[in-house]
């Protein structure tokens, strides 16, 4: 323990934390809440959706592709679910209203967020990307997060049941990808605010446990998150630069060898109920976070990973 004299509770890397009491409600039975799953027509979402479904839960499922989305319906009512889709984008405040006014009027309070909907952002060297190649990250994975908490979690906490927030970040909301630049920093962003949500559950005696989900490669359609992205003037693809068309061909290759939705599902549902706030679905990757931990500390240059440093080798 650290010797600074107003009683600060950092430790030196590597050593566990024993004395601090740590503020984690946990929800141990599932069965008969309600859970709201954004981005629940495929890959994660999809998957978390049948896994609590399992559970006993009330699912309603909010995804912005209609076709997958009552596909998505269908299975799981005919699994037995019950099941409430509605075809909302998450980016957009008015209809991610109508989407909690909704699932209110049928199911009443929600008690699991599970914030996921998300798309890869427009890849590139930072300084060729568009306006639009921010907005659409920014208001997918960050404001598709902040509206769902401010609309729905404020019946929960006056209902006084025990719920649970699962926000969607990834590991690239723990290290720093080139090439990725929106979606890198809207993962960090939603890293920190999951942070700060947990601190202000546990400041106000709220029942909501938090946790952030940070997988590395889970084999779903990310990849081909353009399908849903809005038009703009600038939103055309362009060229890349021959590094970054080699980076989108790694990305292509590492999500399709990822590992299954379904193992993601079982670790979320693990973490609600044990609980858990980090989710870390790929413990190989650790390693990556805590150099970079280490290189903030030691207030040094942000150094490339050595497997980005070896893939890029003679481009
Ligand atoms: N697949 C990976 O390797 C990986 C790794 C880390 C984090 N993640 C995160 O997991 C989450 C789920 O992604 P996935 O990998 O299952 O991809 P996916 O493309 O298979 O599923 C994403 C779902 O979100 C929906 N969606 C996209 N934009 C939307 C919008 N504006 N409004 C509502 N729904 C929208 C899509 O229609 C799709 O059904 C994302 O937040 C992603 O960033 C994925």
């Amino acid at each position: 323990m650290c010797s600074h004299a107003w009683g600060c509770a950092h430790r030196p890397f590597g050593q566990a934390e024993t004395s601090r009491r740590v503020y984690a409600p946990r929800m141990k039975d599932l069965a008969n809440r309600t859970a709201w799953i954004t981005g629940a027509a495929s890959g994660i979402g999809l998957a978390l959706a049948h896994r609590l479904a399992t559970e006993g839960v009330r699912l309603i499922l909010v995804d912005v592709e209609a076709e997958p989305l009552a596909a998505a319906e269908s299975a799981l009512r005919a699994a037995g679910a019950q099941v409430l889709a509605i075809r909302a984008d998450v980016s957009s405040a008015t209809e991610m209203a109508a989407a909690a006014q909704r699932a209110f009027d049928t199911f009443g309070t929600v008690h699991i967020l599970c914030n996921n909907a998300g798309v890869g952002g427009g890849g590139g060297p930072m300084w060729q990307l568009s306006d639009s190649d921010w907005t659409w990250a920014i208001d997918v994975n960050l404001r598709g997060v902040t509206h769902a908490l401010r609309l729905l979690l404020p019946r929960l906490i006056e209902s006084g049941e025990e719920g649970h927030v699962v926000n969607t970040a990834s590991i690239a909301g723990l290290t720093s990808t080139p090439f990725m630049g929106p979606y890198t920093a809207t993962k960090h962003a939603v890293v920190a605010l999951s942070e700060c949500l947990a601190k202000e559950l546990e400041l106000t005696g709220a029942k909501v446990g938090v946790s952030v989900l940070c997988p590395g490669f889970v084999k779903t359609q990310i990849n081909t998150s353009h399908r849903n992205r809005p038009r703009a003037a600038d939103s055309a693809p362009r060229p890349l630069s021959a590094a970054a068309t080699k980076f989108a061909q790694v990305l292509d290759q590492l999500v399709n060898a990822g590992i299954p939705p379904e193992r993601v599902a079982d670790d979320v549902v693990r973490a609600i109920k044990e609980p858990r706030f980090y989710i870390l679905t790929h413990p190989e990757m650790k390693p990556q976070v805590e150099h970079r931990m280490r290189q903030i500390l030691d207030e040094k240059q942000p150094g490339i990973d050595p497997l980005f440093r070896q893939l890029f080798t003679g481009v």
